[in-house]
């Protein structure tokens, strides 16, 4: 389904007003967005399982897991203890056991075994989920975990937000301790308007972006060189990164002030692996 998105703009303006929940319920019943296909084994699943097995994590932590845990599942190995933590109460267990179907129907994956509760998935599987946690400030000890994983969430998060996380990370990874991300730098509202381009947004200043940036869809329109910046000034050392470059023309109406200047501001999704030290 189409859906212009100066329209759904507006709704999710009515979402500022009468919430989060209303928007869950929405997404779930009404758009069907909440719903998991699996088309292909998403290329970040597949990049965080082979940032586990070349750095041999045993302990990861992942915030801002979303409702349906689907690369939590595809990780998931006896050895390997996931805690996963989210500002909201997302998850979703029936969106879980759809996954858990999913990926024994589609993939082969042995059948894996249906969640009824988060004891379950704890025995079940080795992840512990926690929320609400906000991962500026946990309760996590110092050099907790091996790893930490992010998928499509920091795109979602304002800079000095991150600039927060990133400290609590530095305390809750151990020393060589990684970061395995997978950040979507398009224009979210792309994803269901095919008659934009995926980097509209950036043609809006600051101050006309404000009006389309809401709440529960909040997009920090960082670009890749402003990651690097942010990685480093953290105390990250970068030991891998990727662009994925656009496949389509790029507008020539971009406002140059969200800009950094360098070729990467047009990609659609950056990968980092980052290390602590
Ligand atoms: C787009 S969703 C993540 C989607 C999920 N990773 C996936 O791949 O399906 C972004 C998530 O980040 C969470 N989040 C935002 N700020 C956070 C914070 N400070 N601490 C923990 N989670 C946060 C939100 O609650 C939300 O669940």
């Amino acid at each position: 389904m189409n859906i212009s998105w100066t329209t759904k703009s507006r709704a999710l303006s009515l979402f500022d007003v009468f919430g989060r929940g209303a928007l869950y319920f929405t997404q779930k019943y009404v758009t069907k967005r909440s719903v998991v296909e699996l088309p292909a084994i998403p290329r970040p699943w597949k990049f965080h399982k082979a940032n586990i097995a070349e750095f041999g994590s045993k302990n990861l932590i992942e915030f801002g897991a979303g409702k349906n845990l689907g690369q939590n599942l595809y990780i998931s190995q006896p050895e390997l203890r996931q805690h996963l933590v989210d500002l909201n109460p997302m998850l979703d267990l029936s969106l879980v056991n759809h996954v858990v179907t999913l990926l024994a129907e589609q993939y082969a994956f042995e059948a894996l075994p249906a969640v009824q509760s988060l004891g379950d998935l704890e025995a079940k599987y080795a992840i512990k989920y926690d929320a609400p946690v906000d991962m500026t400030s946990t309760a996590f000890d110092d050099d907790s975990f091996d790893i930490c994983i992010s998928t499509n969430t920091l795109e979602h998060i304002p800079l000095v937000t991150l600039e927060a996380i990133l400290r609590e990370l530095r305390r809750v990874l151990k020393s060589a301790g990684i970061i395995s991300a997978q950040i979507d730098y398009s224009d979210h509202y792309a994803h269901t308007d095919r008659s934009i381009s995926k980097i509209n947004y950036l043609r809006f200043s600051e101050q006309a972006w404000k009006r389309h940036n809401h709440k529960f869809f909040f997009q920090n329109r960082l670009r890749h060189s402003h990651y690097r910046k942010v990685f480093q000034d953290a105390g990250f050392e970068i030991l891998r990164e990727q662009a994925i470059k656009p496949s389509k023309r790029i507008p020539d109406d971009l406002d140059p002030d969200v800009l950094t200047g360098d070729d990467s501001d047009y990609c659609l999704a950056g990968l980092w692996v980052l290390r602590n030290c």
